[in-house]
């Protein structure tokens, strides 16, 4: 390069210079002591013709000093505008931090795994209030006040008045048939709460998966069927379940339904024929309709799914559990 070039390249290059490393690597390529693009010109002088020597002699060091002083200055330029990034707390030449990608929560992945089954069995999804009235949570479903079965679900009453925190979706039901005549198919996940001690497999407030089918002769063998199918789905294998004889105030017959893992049955969910009183509070005549009616932990088929030990987790809150699904 000749001194000409080198005045107008450094200075371009100067310009866009941001942090000290980069300068000092300017600094050494142009005024290098030793092949400096500069001391290499100066050095060479005493090879020209005199003229040269003392055009490009002097050009060349009114230049180094401007240069100088220009290093200088944007040195200066550098660490004020540390300074003041210093001060803001902002480092606008700090990479930029990625957002992390949040995902669903296992309950949830649960839960539309089993809608996605049960509609593609021709159940339609339902949904009702976490606030319930005394009637829907109780009476509706042969549930009168004084009836000991009520200790089982007990609840957090609101102040004052006839409200409480649902302790099943089971209320749904009757609402739901209130509005709607047979035949039909519904389920109603939702969240539920009970007023009990916590621990491992018992939360205040967890989710249950509500099943109702209702036709002219709707059967506990279609029950069977069906809920068979369902967990067959759900769980990629045969599974094998079984119906114990049970009370719900609800249904009668009533059973529970036990799925076998390995050598143990686990006690999955209540079920059973709905209740003529149901049918009755509902507006429907018993003589006409019957159905089946289920009810499910979906916390308890999460955790199963899952290998999930302690229900507590769920509601915790915890990114180190929660990133693990
Ligand atoms: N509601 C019951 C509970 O929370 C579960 C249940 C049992 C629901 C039997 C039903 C049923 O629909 O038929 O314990």
């Amino acid at each position: 390069m000749d001194i000409y070039q080198i005045k107008k390249q450094s200075l371009s290059e100067l310009e866009k210079i941001q942090d000290p490393l980069e300068l000092e690597m300017f600094r050494v390529k142009y005024l290098g002591r030793k092949d400096g693009e500069l001391t290499v010109i100066l050095r060479s002088l005493k090879d020209l013709p005199l003229e040269k020597r003392k055009e490009i002699g002097q050009e060349a060091n009114k230049f180094r000093q401007e240069l100088e002083e220009a290093v200088k200055n944007k040195n200066k330029e550098i660490e004020n505008w540390k300074l003041k990034i210093g001060n803001s707390k902002i480092d606008i030449t700090a990479p930029g931090v990625k957002l992390p990608h949040g995902h669903l929560h296992p309950i949830t992945k649960v839960l539309r795994q089993v809608e996605e089954i049960f509609m593609s069995m021709g159940f339609e999804i339902v949904e009702g209030p976490d606030i319930e009235t005394e009637y829907y949570n109780f009476d509706a479903l042969n549930i009168p006040k004084e009836h000991p079965v009520r200790d089982l679900w007990d609840t957090f009453w609101l102040k004052d008045i006839d409200l409480l925190l649902r302790t099943h979706t089971s209320p749904v039901q009757a609402r739901y048939m209130e509005k709607h005549n047979p035949p039909f198919r519904i389920i109603v996940p939702g969240r539920c709460f009970r007023h009990e001690a916590t621990d491992a497999s018992h939360s205040h407030t967890f989710y249950q998966l509500e099943g109702l089918m209702v036709d002219k002769d709707t059967s506990v063998a279609n029950f069977k069927a069906v809920i068979e199918e369902f967990f067959k789905r759900l769980f990629k294998q045969e599974i094998e379940i079984r119906l114990r004889p049970s009370y719900f105030p609800f249904t009668e017959p009533s059973f529970e339904v036990d799925i076998r893992k390995n050598k143990n049955w686990l006690e999955i969910m209540g079920a059973g024929m709905v209740h003529p009183n149901v049918f009755k509070a509902a507006g429907y005549n018993p003589a006409h309709w019957q159905g089946f009616a289920f009810g499910m932990g979906l916390d308890r088929i999460a955790m199963m799914k899952y290998k999930i030990d302690d229900i507590r987790l769920f509601y915790s809150g915890d990114l180190r559990f929660l990133k693990q699904f």
